[in-house]
């Protein structure tokens, strides 16, 4: 693919997709979803609890399936990739912060931010090194050597969040991230969000629950049973975002 066609392709594209759970009382967590998201656009999803979010960030990371439809991730189609190709295209291009944070329980907060790295093939020191300045910034440089159970809630999720960010990642799920901070140390979050943008036009799909969070957005969608049921730019009008 030529670098012009690579570029004109939405970043994220979902084409009819549905995701069905189980076979006896089946649940359609999403039906029938057309999406398009372009690079450096920041698309808040809000909805009810059950209603599909972290189901459709799950798939827009390739960690789940669609049960229908085609989902496609710079126009490659992602149930065309084997595994190690789907692993390969997540640890490059996405960074993730989930609900549950998913840090690993026997590394350090240093260690944990710095995996992303590490798993690109980056030397110790130095990927050590890039996450006690993404620790400093989120304001945790007291913590690096605490492992998950020796952090507070609202400092796992810090970590997750400078997890996902260490290689600014070309896209960013983002599954409630302010969710459990107070609301100083929210606004800090989105505000690294914020510069990210700025800095590297940072693609986003945020899912949250929080006007505020998601009117650092410039669509937001909102689901409710599986579908989307509107979809809405966010009007700025004291700041011209871009
Ligand atoms: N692995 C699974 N097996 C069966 N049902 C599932 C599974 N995962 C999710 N579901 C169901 O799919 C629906 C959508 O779940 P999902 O986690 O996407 O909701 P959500 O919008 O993220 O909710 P919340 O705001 O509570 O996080 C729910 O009804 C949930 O019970
Ligand atoms: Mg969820």
């Amino acid at each position: 693919m030529t670098k012009a066609t690579a570029e004109n392709e939405p970043l994220v594209l979902l084409k009819n997709v549905s995701r069905d759970y189980g076979d006896g009382k089946t649940v359609h967590a999403l039906r029938d979803i057309n999406l398009s998201i372009v690079r450096g656009e920041r698309v808040a999803v809000m909805g009810p609890s059950g209603s599909g979010k972290s189901t459709l960030l799950n798939l827009i990371c390739g960690l789940d399936e669609p049960t229908a439809g085609v989902l496609k991730l710079e126009g490659i189609e992602l149930s065309g990739l084997s595994d190690d190709a789907r692993t390969r295209l997540r640890r490059e291009k996405i960074g993730m912060i989930f609900q549950t944070f998913n840090l690993l329980p026997t590394l350090t907060a240093v260690e944990n931010v710095s995996l992303p790295l590490r798993l690109q093939g980056v030397p110790r020191r130095i990927a050590e090194k890039r996450a006690r300045v993404m620790l400093e910034r989120i304001g945790l440089s007291e913590r690096t050597t605490h492992r998950p159970d020796e952090l507070s809630g609202g400092e796992r999720q810090r970590i997750a969040i400078a997890r996902a960010l260490i290689f600014q990642p070309p896209l960013l799920l983002a599954d409630e991230p302010t969710g459990n901070l107070d609301s100083a140390t929210g606004e800090g979050i989105l505000s690294l969000l914020d510069d990210l943008h700025r800095q590297f036009k940072i693609t986003l799909l945020l899912v949250t629950h929080n006007v505020l969070a998601a009117a650092h957005c410039d669509r937001i969608l909102t689901l409710r049973d599986g579908q989307i049921v509107k979809e809405e730019p966010v009007e700025r009008t004291k700041v011209k975002v871009r």
